[in-house]
């Protein structure tokens, strides 16, 4: 997914969203995920279908379920957007319809103090048209994993991309939790010192899970990292 930084237009505010704030247990998902169309066997994913659990939730965990936003502790305006249940529960996605979709809405807003992610965080174009095509399709529960090559892990070609998907909501030039940036490759070398990165996605003891919720990185995935850091993490 390509990271455009001309969409970022999106200036001023922070807004209504920062108002009431209740605390909910983390709950997980109980929602059968639904495979057809692809198939969660890894085989043939259906290129013009956007999966859920591979596209869409990464980008909102990463954009929208940072503490102190829309993860389960902070719950900002109620909204929780840590998996599909608390997405559709918050009744703001209509399935089939991005523009009576509030999920949607929030994205492409005018007002300043409507506008999500608050500025000076922002989606890209081809994001937004990603979380609008999903709903389009039915906001399903899908997933789909083939694609995944445990071959192929260039830092511009996979490794970037994962981030992208994943951490760069999170872990940016302006926001670096745990001291860790990801958005360029400099940040993303540094975060493998004292097996940093692969002791946080592979939920080792002693370093804190990564991503914080949501499915995180595929073994597909977790291999390609591993790879890639043991070929010496080229910026390649
Ligand atoms: C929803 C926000 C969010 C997302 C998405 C996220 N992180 Fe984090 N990350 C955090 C926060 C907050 C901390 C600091 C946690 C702490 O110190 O308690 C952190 C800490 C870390 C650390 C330090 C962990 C340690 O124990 O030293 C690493 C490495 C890391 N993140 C990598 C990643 C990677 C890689 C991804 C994507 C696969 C990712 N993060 C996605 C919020 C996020």
């Amino acid at each position: 997914m390509k990271y455009s930084l001309s969409i970022v237009v999106l200036t001023l505010a922070m807004g209504v969203f920062f108002t009431s704030c209740k605390h909910d247990p983390i709950h997980v998902d109980p929602n059968p995920i639904d495979s057809t169309g692809g198939g969660n066997s890894g085989s043939n994913c259906d290129p013009d279908t956007v999966y859920f659990q591979q596209e869409v939730l990464p980008l909102i965990v990463s954009s929208c379920a940072m503490s102190g936003c829309h993860d389960a502790a902070s719950a900002q305006d109620g909204v929780v957007l840590t998996s599909y249940t608390s997405i559709m529960n918050t009744g703001n996605v209509k399935a089939g319809q991005p523009n009576n979709s509030e999920l949607y809405e929030v994205l492409v807003e005018n007002d300043p103090d409507k506008i999500m992610p608050p500025p000076p965080a922002s989606l890209t174009a081809s994001q937004i048209q990603l979380i609008k095509t999903w709903i389009q399709q039915g906001a399903k529960n899908n997933s789909c994993e083939s694609g995944c090559d445990t071959t192929a892990f260039t830092f511009s070609g996979t490794i970037q991309p994962m981030m992208q998907t994943f951490c760069v909501g999170c872990h940016n030039a302006t926001s670096t939790p745990g001291y860790v940036a990801l958005d360029q490759y400099a940040g993303v070398v540094a975060a493998t010192t004292n097996n940093r990165l692969m002791g946080a996605v592979k939920h080792q003891s002693g370093y804190v899970a990564m991503p914080p919720s949501g499915s995180g990185l595929t073994d597909c995935q977790i291999l390609q990292l591993e790879k890639w850091i043991a070929a010496g993490a080229p910026n390649n």
